[in-house]
């Protein structure tokens, strides 16, 4: 007998988006540039020098993903305001069109009875704020803690759950220490100074919302399970490093008021000493963690690897994604449970999960047959109803991402969407997998156990 799928009465099944990898016309109606906006048009960051410049044209076509979302089921949305079209210099002067612009995004969910999830920053800061040092000037916590408090009193109420921030890891370690992302520094003296700005702005955007706010709010980061390749005690030791480094650098934190340990054998004299203040501003009570999970690792000392000495083992039976991400989705499971016993069991969602599979550039008779990606969803589904199973508090379910779209500084080259879109045409087309999940959500998670849509 095929085993059964409950999930808790009030889960909700979403999809994810962000702002700069979907809506284009970042410059539109008074909106100021953001650092993507620089960084992708700096010649050589980006692949095939894609820009945001069009993206899935979602500042213009938002009713009609809306209208997608409601044909598929969607009960949740999590997107992300641009900070840059609501304060175009980051701080200061409010662009009233761009608050708009969220405004009309927000009651047309609600209409379709799709609760809005809105992530404050979703990487791309404000050019007007990275002139002043960005994430490394210590003032822009309060810069946060002003534009937060101007989305809390226009949007509360409408919107019930917050993200403070989205995956502050990659901020620092693409944006700060290896520089694969906007503003492309690397330096091994500021991440650690970025990684604890951004926390401290986390802290105050949450004070910020405990004094103006009546829902809910959270952090969102992600979390890629470690295992040791051997049982060496210089891959144990490396593991752990990477595990600190990766997935209690945030957590921690905010959870437990303190970074780990490790952080100073990795970062060495770059790693300061923080007072204590600080860490009482960045442990704040939140309502919900926002788990994003993609893959794991597995890890094996690596004294090349600057700066943490660890390097991945490729696993030569398993299936890979087009972003070079093993499919694994025990891990799901593991990173849940780990969150629940390290952290008190905290209510999570998974904010985002997916793959990019090699799907055809152009739909064809208005299908997108994307059997690897059903089969993704299907397993990392059945993660976390095992995760459930075993006693974690999870809340929903957004699946990464809505709509094929830029991925950062591999551009259009990786689709990950449920939904395809035609770049030349902006057309979208449903993908097998859209409807896969469609009816897993339908469902409340019971098709989970059919082996064969
Ligand atoms: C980010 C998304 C990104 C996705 C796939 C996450 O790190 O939040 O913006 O597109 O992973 O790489």
């Amino acid at each position: 007998m095929s085993k059964s799928y409950a999930f808790p009465k009030d889960f909700i099944w979403g999809s994810a988006t962000a702002a700069y990898q979907i809506e284009g016309s970042p410059l539109a109606d008074g909106a100021g540039p953001s650092i993507w906006q620089r960084f992708a048009h700096t010649p050589g960051r980006m692949l095939n020098n894609d820009t945001g410049d069009v993206a899935c044209d979602h500042y213009h076509r938002w009713r009609e993903d809306i209208a997608l979302m409601k044909e598929l089921g969607m009960q949740a949305y999590r997107f992300s305001i641009s900070w840059s079209r609501v304060l175009p210099e980051g701080r200061g002067k409010v662009n009233p069109k761009g608050l708009d612009f969220y405004e009309r995004l927000v009651d047309t969910l609600l209409e379709n009875d799709i609760q809005p999830v809105a992530t404050l920053f979703h990487w791309d800061l404000p050019a007007a704020l990275d002139d002043r040092g960005g994430w490394l000037n210590p003032d822009i916590a309060d810069w946060f803690a002003e534009y937060s408090e101007v989305m809390f009193k226009r949007l509360d109420g409408r919107v019930r759950r917050w993200a403070t921030l989205n995956e502050p890891w990659v901020v620092t370690d693409g944006g700060y220490l290896h520089g694969a992302l906007a503003p492309g520094h690397r330096n091994r003296f500021e991440a650690p100074i970025a990684s604890h700005h951004l926390m401290r702005s986390h802290g105050k955007s949450v004070q910020a919302y405990r004094a103006l706010g009546k829902h809910e709010i959270g952090l969102v980061v992600n979390i890629e399970p470690k295992y040791a390749a051997s049982q060496s005690a210089e891959d144990l030791a490396a593991t752990r490093r990477a595990e600190a480094y990766m997935n209690r650098q945030y957590l921690d934190p905010a959870i437990l008021g303190s970074y780990p340990e490790e952080m100073r054998e990795i970062f060495g004299e770059a790693w300061p000493d923080w007072p204590q203040a600080d860490m009482d501003l960045i442990k704040q009570p939140l309502d919900f963690i926002g788990v994003n999970y993609y893959t794991r690792n597995v890890s094996k000392h690596d004294e090349t690897n600057w700066p943490l000495k660890v390097s991945p083992v490729r696993q030569p039976q398993h299936t890979y994604t087009e972003t070079g991400w093993e499919v694994f989705p025990q891990g799901l499971t593991d990173t849940l449970t780990w969150v629940k016993e390290r952290y008190g069991n905290p209510k999570v969602f998974i904010t985002e999960n997916g793959a990019a599979f090699f799907d055809p550039p152009k739909a064809e008779n208005g299908r997108v047959r994307d059997p690897l990606r059903i089969s993704y969803l299907r397993q990392h589904i059945r993660a976390v109803h095992a995760a459930i199973e075993a006693g974690c508090n999870i809340g929903g379910y957004f699946v990464w991402s809505l709509l094929d779209n830029l991925e950062w500084s591999l551009g259009y080259s990786k689709r990950f969407g449920v939904i395809h879109v035609d770049f030349e045409t902006q057309t979208r087309t449903p993908k097998d997998s859209a409807r896969y999940y469609a009816k897993v959500v339908a469902s409340h998670g019971a098709a989970l156990s059919n082996e064969d849509d």
